[in-house]
């Protein structure tokens, strides 16, 4: 058997106690379902309606999946709670289970000292001085993407982000052109992450050897995945040197206990693409929205890019002097946050808010609903960077805008993806003339937050690279 056919067949099914919670708290409000299936009809139809509906009932209100209680926290001090100041009273919660049979023990599924470990195999892969010197691969991959945009071209710029990011992503973390293998990546991802959601608002919950459609796909998705994973790894460990890459960094990577097994790597490896190459594609898709509706915000954008670097490539070095492409991002970020809820699981009686939430829990954490709370942001519908400049950052509770989350579990590669986002739209906006085409966009809520059906829009070249 292949090495990469053992690795799926070992990859650990969904195993937690989702089928069998039944705990509630008696003092959270409840929001009205309908007898047996709760909410679970509303959670299926529309994800981010369910928690809009909580949050306008309560800063945590109840609501349930067949027999599951959910618990929906969108008020920022309860979720620093459930995050920061009580996170060990808490693991990551079931509903990620699902995601298991494609990442793995990785960074964003491991628990306990496994997690610890890892985080500190990893950190040095996220470090400054080595994220410094993948800005230019940043830069030259949206420089190639920015150079298929003739005049007036026709795209869906969700493709576009999606594309670009995963040849940031195949560059940075494994130092090789994956542009070849893009198909296969991103098709293998978007099964894998539709078999997750499929599993996830299924009335029935069923082990994963069964061989249901959702869990067919999820077994095809690995499959391709793996092939192209355990190939890298291969040439990586024949190479046996730092290569400038996360990859081949993880393959040398030493603790008292020693380096990691090609399956501890493969999945790593999984979850960082899976992780990063699809949140960071749709924050710079929601970003071309924003600007698309506001063109001052896009007038100001091009005028600072143009103003800091005359007609040279950006580099990491810029970025200081470009406050407003890095506002217009983070703005972005909080009106879609891409990971637009997070969820945990208690495992012990707490008290949340001053509610008694009783052990096996699950909590969600309605991280797009706290950005859009009218006392922490005015007006917070309205798209305005300069909320987000450091003065106005200073004079506000930080936990109020949380896109990476926050304490043990935040996000490992939040400063990669900021310097990537910041690097790709201000290299684009000096490239070329994006001009979106749709004014109203619907959220779809996939394991991130995308725009459904795309974004479609015309793109031409402004100065030739
Ligand atoms: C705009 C882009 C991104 C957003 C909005 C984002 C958001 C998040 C959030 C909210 C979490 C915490 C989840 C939780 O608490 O349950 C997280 C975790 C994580 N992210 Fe990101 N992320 C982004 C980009 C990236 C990139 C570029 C990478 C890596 C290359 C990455 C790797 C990870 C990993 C490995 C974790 C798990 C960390 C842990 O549990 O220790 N993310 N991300």
């Amino acid at each position: 058997m292949s090495q990469a056919a053992t690795a799926t067949a070992s990859a650990r099914p969904p195993t937690r106690s989702f089928l069998t919670r039944s705990a509630v708290s008696p003092t959270v409000p409840l929001l009205p379902g309908v007898p047996v299936l709760g909410n679970l009809l509303a959670f299926r139809k529309d994800r981010l309606g369910i928690h809009d509906d909580a949050a306008a009932l309560g800063p945590i209100v109840r609501f349930s999946l067949v027999h599951i209680p959910v618990y929906s926290v969108s008020d920022a001090d309860i979720a620093h709670e459930v995050l920061v100041t009580q996170a060990a009273a808490f693991t990551k919660s079931a509903g990620l289970q699902f995601l298991v049979p494609l990442l793995g023990d990785g960074l964003l599924t491991a628990e306990g000292d496994h997690h610890k470990r890892h985080r500190k195999l990893l950190a040095p892969a996220f470090a400054p001085k080595r994220l410094a010197a993948y800005g230019d691969h940043m830069v030259e991959e949206t420089r190639r993407q920015c150079a298929s945009w003739g005049a007036g071209k026709l795209v869906d710029l969700s493709h576009e982000m999606m594309e670009m990011t995963l040849a940031i992503a195949g560059k940075t973390l494994f130092g090789a052109d994956v542009r070849s293998d893009a198909r296969t990546v991103g098709d293998g991802l978007e099964m894998a992450m539709r078999s997750m959601v499929q599993s996830l608002t299924s009335p029935i919950q069923a082990p994963y050897e069964w061989p249901l459609p959702r869990h067919v796909k999820m077994r095809r998705a690995v499959k391709m995945l793996d092939e192209v994973v355990y190939r890298l790894i291969a040439d990586g460990r024949r190479s046996g040197t730092d290569r400038g890459d996360v990859l081949s960094m993880l393959l040398l990577a030493q603790d008292e206990e020693g380096g990691m097994t090609d399956r501890e790597v493969r999945d790593e490896v999984m979850t960082l693409m899976l992780a990063g190459h699809e949140t960071t594609a749709n924050a710079l898709t929601w970003t071309w929205y924003e600007l698309g509706r506001n063109p001052d915000a896009m007038a100001k954008l091009v005028a600072e890019v143009d103003r800091v670097l005359g007609g040279r490539a950006v580099t990491a070095d810029d970025l200081p002097a470009l406050p407003w492409t890095a506002a217009v991002i983070d703005e972005s970020m909080r009106l879609h946050p891409p990971a637009y809820q997070t969820g945990r699981e208690a495992k012990q009686d707490i008290t949340l808010g001053g509610h008694a939430i009783p052990a096996g829990s699950i909590v969600a954490i309605n991280i797009r609903g706290i950005h859009r709370r009218a006392d922490y942001f005015p007006a917070p519908l309205a798209f305005r960077p300069e909320r987000m400049f450091a003065e106005a950052k200073k004079a506000r509770p930080r936990h109020h805008c949380l896109p990476f989350g926050a304490g043990p579990r935040v996000c490992i590669g939040s400063h990669f993806a900021l310097m990537e986002a910041q690097l790709a739209l201000a290299t684009m906006a000096q490239q070329a003339k994006v001009h979106t085409l749709a004014t109203r966009v619907e959220p779809e809520p996939l394991v991130t937050l995308r725009p459904r059906g795309g974004l479609p829009a015309r793109v031409s070249r402004r100065i030739a690279s």
